[in-house]
């Protein structure tokens, strides 16, 4: 990649002069097109993203006809300034107090294949240029050809002589015309992250914000759903895009529809206490904002995004074949919920015993193993004193570490390095290390503080504590990376006057540790957790290989959790486990099986005390272990069809098919059970090659729920509805797997 953006800098340099000449840019995928058009006053607008069609020149016309925007029309990259008075993605505050800014297309190179390091993308760059202000704005877009994706964003250059104030600066503003707009998208909170919500939108404004600094996505997540034309969502029918935002940080999507209708959707980071100043000379990049549309439904939208994130999107990415095979993601037994803070090294060992006598591959060690003044035996002291307790582990980690991996099992470990107790050495010794603002108390959540990672010496002890813990043995395999709280009254002693920098700079200032960790730690699998899916965004994704997706692990609320989750990221990188019922996040009780059946729908783990089972629930538990072995590589590598959604059904169901259609598993949970006469509900296989023979065989039974289990049967039968295996009552479960033969 680095050569292509060398190689179009280049290319680029010739791009200063205010065009003259009409231009089309079309950007292709291999089944959508965006088209772009710069009329002979330098106007850039965004004409059609969509099904691919062909020639765009017809597009110059409808700009030569001056048919065109009454001011608030679909200006590629719309600015506070000129005609246009809707939602900028560009405001600008200049040293005299001028808020008005004009760009005008200067330009655009398209990267011929042939210079590219691989010819599944091509990039294109566009200037824009302000002649009165000397504002530019360089727009880039990658075509994903094969996924049908494109990732934008914008570069914005003050090359004035004096210092102005971004006040927005977007990502992408991509418009649309459509009769109707159904806005799908995802709240929650703690326990309850992902959860849908859908609205018609109307005709005002409608904003997604989150401004909780960290934790940017335990209420609403940086991504959404558009189906057009219809007030139905459809998995299999319709025009529907899909967005997301690669933003750890405070972010803000908005949905902007204007008096003829038509819709603007603007997306970045969040402008909300960040007006940030940008110097002569400078030039400030936004985060990636990926895009792709589908004409047949919103689960063609998924598996774009989805297949786009097993090869771009998320650490460790490669050919979609190799992907498991060089990231494997063992199953795993997590300490949290089966021993919390109250652990000794026997505790530990007995739990990597019974880890590796069920068949799971690696024992995470959680919470509670480090501070000595401050010992962490509850949450609220040790953050920040990163060095083992050895009053509960006097042989240390190396010594359990090596046990697992003696036993077999890999070893991970947690920490939660963004924050500090205030009772911690850490904190007497550094207390300009925190986020507090100047006079006040600083409040607790959790009982802990945030570290500020605005600031450089932040950073480096942050990079620290990984670089120290993973000296800690030589046998770690896996890092659980928490942060458990929002940012609250903020402000950086660091930053000094310059406050308005600091959500930016935090969230920045991740990425530079996770940067240094990835290029010392390429293969150590790293989860992100952050009170469960506090931080699920594709910008965290580039440096992680997993999230762990809620505390919740009940498994009825989990299926909202998960199948919203997988409507814009990707099941291999949804932690799934199962725990004990009731448990502190959930008073639900539902059976071990069908818990199990939910969980072995992303990376299977366990997250309780395995001594605690009955001889039953362990058989149980090793059965379904086992079996998930044989389709594991479909919940990494395989295309997920939704077939029923628990949101609009008594049932949720999903399967994933092998790339090449040979191979299928079935997912089914009866989560509500109104009567006698529902219990057979038919789902309609989508995603299997009608022309093939496919054995099905249900799991982790002995006698099966469905009158043709053990059977074979064509892809086009199986796709009829007449899969109607019998789930009669509420937490009925049932998983299938299909060969072809
Ligand atoms: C919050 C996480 O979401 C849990 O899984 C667990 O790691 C706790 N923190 C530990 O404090």
């Amino acid at each position: 990649m680095k050569r292509i953006l060398l190689s179009i800098a280049v290319l680029c340099t010739a791009l200063t002069a205010r065009a003259v000449e009409p231009a089309v840019i079309s950007i292709e995928t291999d089944h959508t097109q965006l088209i772009l058009t710069a009329d002979a006053d330098g106007n850039l607008r965004t004409r059609y993203y969509g099904a691919r069609f062909g020639n765009p020149a017809p597009f110059l016309l409808m700009d030569a006809s001056r048919h065109q925007d009454n001011g608030a029309g679909p200006m590629t990259y719309p600015t506070t300034g000129g005609k246009f008075i809707g939602t900028p993605a560009l405001h600008v505050r200049y040293a005299d107090g001028n808020h008005n800014t004009e760009l005008f297309y200067a330009g655009h190179v398209t990267a011929p294949e042939s210079i590219s390091e691989d010819t599944n993308r091509s990039v294109t760059r566009i200037r824009l240029e302000d002649p009165v202000t000397a504002m530019a704005v360089d727009l880039w877009f990658v075509a994903h050809k094969k996924e049908d994706v494109i990732v934008t964003h914008a570069e914005i250059t003050n090359r004035g002589k004096k210092s102005v104030e971004l006040l927005d600066y977007a990502s992408s503003a991509m418009h649309f015309e459509a009769d109707k707009y159904l806005l799908t998208h995802t709240w929650g909170g703690w326990a309850s992250e992902m959860q849908v919500d859908r609205e018609l939108l109307g005709h005002d404004t409608k904003v997604i914000e989150s401004r909780r600094g960290v934790q940017a996505t335990q209420s609403n997540n940086p991504s959404f759903m558009l189906s057009l034309n219809t007030e139905e969502f459809s998995e299999t029918a319709g025009e529907v895009i899909a967005g997301a935002l690669a933003w750890s940080g405070n972010f803000r999507l908005t949905f902007d529809r204007d008096d003829a209708g038509r819709l603007n959707v603007i997306t970045g980071i969040s402008p909300f206490a960040a007006t940030y100043p940008l110097a002569p000379g400078k030039t400030f990049h936004t985060p990636d904002m990926i895009w792709t549309f589908s004409d047949c439904g919103a689960g063609q939208a998924s598996r774009n995004l989805h297949r786009w994130a097993w090869k771009y999107g998320v650490h460790g990415k490669g050919e979609v074949s190799l992907y498991f095979e060089r990231h494997p993601r063992p199953t795993l037994l997590n300490s949290w919920e089966g021993a919390y803070f109250t652990f000794t090294t026997e505790t530990l060992l007995r739990m990597i015993d019974d880890a590796a006598g069920m068949g799971l591959e690696m024992f995470v060690l959680d919470d509670g193993w480090f501070a000595k003044d401050y010992p962490r035996n509850g949450d609220d002291a040790g953050l920040g004193d990163w060095e083992v307790n050895t009053d509960k582990l006097p042989e240390g980690i190396d010594y359990v570490a090596s046990y697992a991996h003696d036993k077999g099992l890999k070893f991970g470990i947690w920490i939660e390095p963004e924050m500090v107790n205030p009772q911690s050495n850490l904190a007497h010794n550094h207390p300009e290390w925190v986020v507090k603002s100047p006079g006040r108390d600083i409040y607790q959540e959790r009982n802990q503080w945030v570290l500020d990672l605005s600031n450089p010496a932040v950073q480096d002890f942050v990079y620290g504590i990984f670089d120290g813990v993973m000296q800690l043995s030589k046998n770690i395999d896996y890092v659980k990376w928490d942060c458990n709280r929002v940012i609250q009254s903020f402000g950086s002693t660091y930053l000094g006057q310059e406050q308005d920098r600091f959500f930016v700079e935090y969230c920045q200032g991740l990425y530079n540790v996770m940067r240094r960790i990835r290029a010392k730690y390429p293969d150590v699998l790293i989860q992100c957790c952050s009170s469960g899916g506090g931080r699920v965004d594709y910008g965290a994704l580039r440096y992680f290989d997993e999230i762990w997706t809620s505390d919740n692990t009940d498994g009825d609320c989990r299926a909202y959790i998960q199948y919203a989750t997988n409507l814009i990221y990707p099941p291999f990188i949804m932690g799934a486990h199962v725990s004990a019922v009731p448990n502190h996040q959930s008073g639900n009780v539902t059976p071990l099986k069908f818990r199990f059946d939910m969980a072995c729908a992303g990376r299977l783990g366990l997250e309780l005390q395995p001594k605690n089972f009955s001889a039953r629930e362990r058989a149980l538990a090793e059965r379904c272990i086992a079996s998930y072995y044989q389709y594991r590589d479909l919940v990494f590598n395989g295309d997920l069809y939704r077939l029923s959604s628990p949101y609009d059904s008594d049932y949720y169901a999903l399967m994933y098919v092998s790339p090449d259609k040979s191979r299928a598993v079935v997912y089914t949970y009866c989560l509500r059970y109104q009567n006698r006469e529902g219990s057979q509900h038919g789902f309609r296989l989508d995603g299997l090659d009608p022309e093939r023979s496919y054995r099905v065989k249900e799991l982790n039974v002995d006698r099966s729920c469905w009158w043709g289990d053990g059977k074979e049967f064509s892809g086009a039968f199986l796709g009829t509805g007449a899969f109607n295996p019998d789930l009669p009552q509420k937490y009925s479960s049932a998983v299938f797997y299909l060969e072809a033969k």
